[in-house]
This record gives structure tokens, sequence and C-alpha cells, in this order.
């Protein structure tokens, strides 16, 4: 198989594994990370074959769905190597995987390649603005999680355990994840489609916590 046709092959693979999948990492959540990642990574110079099956196979083994602590990635090595990609571009894709999730407020993510940044980026980008805060309570209430209560405080996790183990609600989230995440950006072209998507959610905030006081 050509790189083309491994790509199309890893597409058809991953929208059948994500078909059924509430929690807001759903096929199109994976598709638009992977035409973002596309987009931004060709004005990186990224290798583009790395960055889309990364982008593609990013979530297959991810904590948040998985429920695991292990951080191996079995089901996207196994695929990798159904389709013999080469051993070197197959651990370059899982590297960059293994850099993309987010862990925490206090907690850094570094990236050691353009791939895994454009990647991160490119996820990063999906859980903000509009889409990020459809997701966002899609995700709550997958975990069963409150829309809102003023008596839980914001928690900024200095570790990745008490940020998975969470069970704040949803707005919460905003304040540990979403509005912090424009900073955190790896691309200047990533930045500045932040800068629209992250001005969306204070919009977003001012008018929700105006509605909860019964003021708009
Ligand atoms: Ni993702």
């Amino acid at each position: 198989m050509d790189h083309k046709e491994i790509i199309q092959s890893t597409g058809k693979y991953v929208a059948h594994e994500f078909c059924s999948e509430g929690s807001g990492h759903d096929w199109f959540h994976i598709d638009r990370v992977r035409k973002m990642a596309v987009r931004i990574g060709i004005q990186e110079k990224c290798d583009l074959f790395v960055t889309e099956m990364a982008a593609l196979l990013h979530d297959l083994d991810d904590w948040k769905i998985t429920d695991s602590e292990s951080t191996a990635l079995s089901k996207t090595e196994t695929w990798l190597n159904s389709l013999n990609v080469e051993t070197a571009i197959a651990a370059k894709i899982i590297r960059v995987i293994d850099e993309v999730s987010y862990k925490g407020a206090n907690i850094s993510t570094p990236v050691s390649s353009v791939e895994s940044a454009v990647v991160q980026d490119a996820d990063r980008l999906d859980a903000i603005g509009a889409i990020g805060i459809a997701r966002t309570f899609s995700y709550g209430g997958y975990k069963n999680r409150l829309i809102y209560d003023p008596e839980v405080p914001v928690d900024l996790h200095d570790d990745f355990r008490s940020y998975k183990k969470s069970a704040a609600p949803t707005i919460n989230h905003f304040y540990e994840k979403l509005l912090l995440l424009k900073d955190r950006m790896n691309t200047q072209a990533a930045q500045s489609i932040a800068e629209g998507r992250h001005q969306f959610m204070v919009d977003y905030l001012s008018q929700f916590f105006d509605e909860w006081e019964a003021k708009r």
C-alpha cells in the first residue's frame, strides 16, 4: 500500500471504531482534527503522512475513553503493524500521539517534533470555540456531571491523576482547560485561529452567567 492508501484505509478503520462514541470523541472530532492538522501542517512544512496518520489515530487509545491507567498504544501499534508501516515512521506517529493529550492546567506537555506541535494544536483547537463548547457539555453529560454548581470552586490541577478524576461541573472545565488553551498553542497559525474561538467562549460564559442570575 502507498501512503495515500494507508491514510484512506486508516480513516475507514477509525470511522468504524468511533461510530458509536457518545463522549464528544466521535469520528467527526477525529476528522476535524485531521483536516486542521493538515491545514496547519502544510504551513509548518510537516511530514504530512506522519501528521495525518497521527491525527487519525490520536484518540484510539485515549485515556478519556478507554478508561485505562495504561499508556500503552496497543490498538494503534497493532493497526500500524498490520499495514506494514515502516518501523521508524510508525515510531514517529506513536510519539506524536503520545504527546497530544492535555493533562491538566499546571502540567506542561512538551512536544519533540513539528508534527507533534501541529497535531496537538489541531486537537486543542477542536476543544475550544463553538465546537469546544458543544463537546464539553456532551462530555459532561456522558460523565453525569452538572452543567454548573456555584458552590464547587475551580481547581487548577497540579497532577494528571487528580485532573483525570475530576467530577466537577462542566462550567469549571472552561476555567481548568478551555480558556487556558489559547496561550498553549505551539504554532502561529493555531494561535491566530484560537483568538477568535477563545473570544466566542468568553462571550458565551458572560451570557451564561447573566442568564443564571436572571439578568438577561
Ligand atoms: Ni482528540
